[in-house]
């Protein structure tokens, strides 16, 4: 008989719970991650998604819980600081600025520079602008130029650059938000062939996503919160129906697979 070989997740969290005042957002959630993993995220609005990934991306500092990456316990002050251990979040409103070019966007705020005088630093454009084309072709992501300012892409266009940018840095974990949510057919077709892009680059991805054929489509394994709990972990197979019929059940409080460890 083979051992079971236990993998350490990517990241795992938990028990994590957040309130805000009143609102018990999170009420006590465990998630883990694996490697080369796509996890869906889904519930029904102000079920809690969005607040577990901001603690997870350093946004939010849990109230209680732990957050291990590799194994390794993290207690993330800031966004910047989860960023630097490989975690990086596309937020739903892309969170990029209008005004500046691609290539600025996808290196804003770690600028290369090319001569540093003291207080002065040169940035190396040349070199910025052929790291984020050789991005774009590595995704397949189709912007006719990396100088293009992002105020005159489309919406999916912004939205593929906003994923790239999260994924230049040798992230390990890319969290996104929503990133279909305001996007048309075709667009949405091509923001999943970017998660399955960068899941073949390596990358472990956690999706949120009220789409649930989007979820079925790209995800190998799927959380479902209610009310700040987790109700459903679960590898996603079965045909789409199928799969969609749980998923509600879930959703909408039918079945919990957790209600009985909550109760204890
Ligand atoms: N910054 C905040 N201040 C106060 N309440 C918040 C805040 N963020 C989220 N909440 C509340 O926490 C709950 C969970 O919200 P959220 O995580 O955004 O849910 P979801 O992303 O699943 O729709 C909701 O009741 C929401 O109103
Ligand atoms: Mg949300």
């Amino acid at each position: 008989m083979s051992q079971a070989v236990e993998k350490t997740p990517v990241v795992e969290m938990r028990n994590i719970k957040k309130n805000f005042g009143a609102v018990q957002a999170l009420r006590g959630v465990d998630l883990a991650l694996f490697h080369n993993e796509v996890l869906g995220l889904v519930g029904d609005n102000a079920a809690g998604k969005s607040t577990l990934m901001k603690v997870l991306s350093g946004a939010y500092v849990p109230d209680d819980g732990e957050i291990y990456i590799e194994g390794e316990p993290v207690h993330f002050s800031s966004p910047m600081h989860a960023r630097r251990m490989g975690i990086e979040m596309v937020y739903q409103d892309y969170a990029l600025a209008n005004n500046l070019d691609v290539s600025a966007n996808v290196f804003m705020g770690r600028e290369v520079v090319r001569i540093n005088l003291g207080p002065i630093g040169v940035l190396d454009y040349q070199y910025m602008e052929q790291e984020t084309r050789n991005l774009m072709d590595r995704l397949k992501i189709d912007i006719p130029s990396v100088r293009q300012k992002v105020e005159r892409l489309s919406g999916g266009q912004r939205q593929a650059v906003a994923i790239a940018r999260a994924t230049a840095f040798d992230a390990k974990v890319i969290i996104m938000d929503e990133p279909t949510a305001a996007l048309s057919v075709a667009a949405i077709d091509k923001v999943l062939e970017l998660v399955d892009q960068l899941k073949a680059h390596g990358a472990s991805i956690i999706l949120i996503s009220h789409r649930l054929e989007d979820v079925y489509r790209v995800s190998d394994r799927m959380i479902v919160l209610r009310h700040g709990r987790k109700v459903c972990d679960t590898v996603v197979e079965g045909d789409i129906q199928e799969f969609r019929e749980r998923v509600v059940a879930y959703m909408i409080g039918a079945r919990d697979d957790f209600a009985e460890r909550e109760a204890s």
